[in-house]
């Protein structure tokens, strides 16, 4: 079932309450009453075509309209995945955190030798989230906003073509590791090895936002690879083929 404007935003999470994380991305909070998307979007100045497409795209695995999606700005889809990173960073890692914690108390000194190898794990693959998220932000986005601004002004000048020389999508895409596979080592740990805790629902509760966090990932990073590395490959090629040395 496809999702249109004219429906109630509060239909929709009914629908799909996943979908809820990602409406919260956009800066909407709960409250609207019944709302039409068209409406709330209005509200928060959210440009509801970009809107309908993330919620289908998530919502359908099937529905991935790349070629409407890659007809929006740049600046509109580097927003949110900016908004995804910040949400990952600084909602859900630590949200998992104090979960992890929670199971690590409930633990009694002698069995906590197990448990402190999740504890590691999770912070050797924190610090490879935040290394891929910078990496984008500080490098690939920059870049990619460069290569959109030399392209819309319709005269590639000799930086720009250097620039594309040194960094293009094609490097991108060779070093853009797919994070989220990561989480199945640890998941696994869960699973299988880890002594039953006092309460076995805090167990459970880490594994099903493992779970959800690792879908997430996948969804942001095929946003990425299919949305804004073909967008930019475009650019890059005008930009290559138009200029006069
Ligand atoms: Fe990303
Ligand atoms: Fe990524």
């Amino acid at each position: 079932m496809l999702i249109h404007s004219k429906m109630k935003l509060a239909e929709v999470i009914h629908l799909n309450y996943h979908l809820l994380q990602i409406i919260s991305r956009f800066g909407i909070n709960l409250g609207f009453g019944d709302k039409s998307i068209e409406h709330v979007c209005r509200d928060y100045f959210i440009d509801v075509d970009f809107f309908l497409e993330i919620l289908n795209s998530y919502h359908n695995k099937d529905y991935f309209p790349q070629k409407h999606l890659q007809g929006f700005s740049v600046g509109l889809i580097v927003e949110y995945l900016r908004k995804s990173h910040e949400y990952y960073l600084h909602t859900k890692i630590p949200e998992i955190e104090q979960l992890l914690q929670r199971l690590s108390d409930s633990y009694p000194e002698e069995t906590r030798e197990t448990y402190q190898l999740i504890d590691k794990f999770f912070t050797g693959y924190k610090l490879e989230l935040s290394d891929h998220i910078q990496r984008e932000e500080h490098k690939v986005y920059p870049y990619v906003f460069s290569v959109e601004n030399a392209y819309l002004a319709r005269n590639p000048t000799v930086e720009i073509v250097s620039s594309i020389h040194n960094y293009s999508m094609d490097d991108f895409e060779e070093e853009h590791d797919n994070v989220e596979d990561k989480l199945y080592d640890l998941k696994n740990i869960l699973i299988k090895y880890l002594p039953l805790p006092a309460d076995p629902r805090l167990c459970q509760a880490v594994l099903f936002e493992l779970f959800r966090l690792e879908t997430d990932l996948n969804d942001h990073a095929r946003i990425e690879d299919k949305v804004l590395v073909p967008k930019v490959k475009y650019m890059e090629k005008w930009i290559l083929e138009h200029f006069n040395a």
